[in-house]
Parts: C-alpha cells; sequence; structure tokens
C-alpha cells in the first residue's frame, strides 16, 4: 500500500471578475513510504497548495486522497487533527516558530496534543535529541529572535520529526536562507531522511536541491509529471 494516493484530484479557486483558476486537473500522484520528491514549477502553479493538501491543511475539490490507506476526504476534523499531528511534519519557508518560547520548547509543542503519543519525559529526549541532530544541542534554551536564520529552520525541522512522522513536507524550507546555510539545511534534510527513514516532499526552485531527492515532479498546467 502506497503512503499517499492521489486520484484524479482536481482544485481551483474562483476569482473576482475573471474566470476560475484551476491549479489541480484529474492529478494522480503516488507516493511510497520512505521515499523523497521534489516538486518544481514556475511560481504560482499551485505547489504549495498541493503540498497543503497532502498535508489535509487544504481539501480538493473533487477526487480521491488516501494516506496509508485511510479516505482522507471521509475523515472528520479532529481524526485529521491527530494524523496531522502525529504522521505528518511540516516545515514551510518562514520557521513560525513561538517566539517566546525556547527552541527546546519549541520542538517539543506538538507534543501537548492531548493525542501526543509521547510522555513527558520521552518527549524531552526525543526533543534533545533532534536537536542534537541539527547541531543545537548548545542552544536548548535560547529563544528564537536570538537564533540565526538556518538556526531557526533547523529547530523547525527537529520540531517537524518529533512524533516520527511518516511524511515530512517541507514548502521552501530553505527559501529565506543564504546559499550556505540553504545548502547545509538540505543536507540535513536528507540525512535526517536517511537515518529517520520518513517519506518526503520537497517543494523547491533550486534545480540542484531538487536533483538531491530520489524523484523530482514537475507541477505544470495542472498535471504532475515525474
Ligand atoms: N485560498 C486561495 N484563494 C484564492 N486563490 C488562491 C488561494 N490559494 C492560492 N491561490 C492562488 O493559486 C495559485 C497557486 O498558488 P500556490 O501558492 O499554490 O503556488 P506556488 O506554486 O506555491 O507558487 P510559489 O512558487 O510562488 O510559492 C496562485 O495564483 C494563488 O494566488
Ligand atoms: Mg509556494
Amino acid at each position: 500500500m502506497p503512503l499517499i494516493e492521489l486520484k484524479d484530484l482536481c482544485k481551483g479557486f474562483a476569482q473576482p471578475g475573471a474566470e476560475p483558476l484551476t491549479l489541480l486537473r484529474n492529478l494522480n500522484f503516488s507516493l511510497e513510504d520512505g521515499e523523497s520528491i521534489a516538486v518544481v514549477g514556475p511560481s504560482g502553479c499551485g505547489k504549495s497548495t498541493l503540498l497543503n493538501i497532502l498535508g489535509t491543511l487544504e481539501r480538493p475539490d473533487q477526487g480521491q486522497q488516501f494516506f496509508e490507506g485511510r479516505d482522507v476526504l471521509a475523515m472528520d476534523a479532529p481524526s485529521l487533527g491527530v494524523l496531522r499531528n502525529q504522521r505528518i511534519g511540516f516545515v514551510f519557508q518562514l520557521h513560525h516558530l513561538l517566539p517566546q518560547c525556547t527552541a527546546l520548547e519549541n520542538v517539543l509543542l506538538p507534543t501537548l496534543a492531548k493525542s501526543s503519543p509521547l510522555g513527558p519525559e520521552e518527549a524531552r529526549e526525543r526533543a534533545e535529541s533532534l536537536l542534537e541532530q541539527v547541531g543545537l544541542s548548545h542552544r536548548l534554551q535560547s529563544l528564537p529572535h536570538t537564533l540565526s536564520g538556518g538556526e531557526r529552520q533547523r529547530v523547525a525541522l527537529a520540531r517537524a520529526l518529533i512524533h516520527r512522522p511518516a511524511l515530512l513536507l517541507a514548502d521552501e524550507p530553505t527559501g529565506a536562507l543564504d546559499e550556505r546555510n540553504a545548502a547545509q539545511l538540505t543536507e540535513l534534510l536528507l540525512e535526517l531522511h536517511r537515518v529517520q527513514g520518513m517519506a518526503m516532499v520537497l517543494v523547491t526552485h533550486h534545480p540542484l536541491q531538487a536533483a538531491r531527492m530520489g524523484r523530482v515532479c514537475t507541477l505544470e498546467a495542472g498535471v504532475l509529471h515525474s
């Protein structure tokens, strides 16, 4: 069974005073456990929209969507919340860390959900271990504003992986970083992908980063080409 399966998926948006915008046109896609893929395509083609659908943050207009064999579009909001919290990790272009919380507390945030499988001690151990893996064991108590952009993204990556998700979704995670930090974060993504074994979907505008993934897909005119 694939980790993700999309069948004949359609998504568009109404636009005031213009023809509706069609982003995904009968899109078919599947992703196996542990696979890594890059999604590339011109600005505005719908890459973030596709990622949001994969992360169950947005609903398609039509079609079928399965995650670990479960019919996502038949699930209610609380069940989707648990699915997102436990099975999917997100990293965006901006880190979205809570400014008043330390690096360690930010990584622990997802474990505060009632549905978290981690008890407080186990959660803390895993958070510390992840922060060590992203090279920040010396910054556990640092607040986000005292960290560099690259360091903040590394905290966000540790937070995304706290529940050992089956899927990591990364939407231009290096988009706000300089070249050196961008390359470092990409290497870290690949290293954690290798060690933790989660599947990974990376949206990027950098051909070199895309080429490091197992498969590169281009979103073009609503269709995903391998
Ligand atoms: N909620 C929404 N309502 C209306 N239009 C939307 C909505 N979300 C996205 N769009 C439009 O859909 C198109 C695709 O947006 P999306 O963010 O998915 O593109 P993208 O491929 O990620 O672009 P970029 O590379 O610039 O990040 C854009 O034209 C955007 O304005
Ligand atoms: Mg985008």
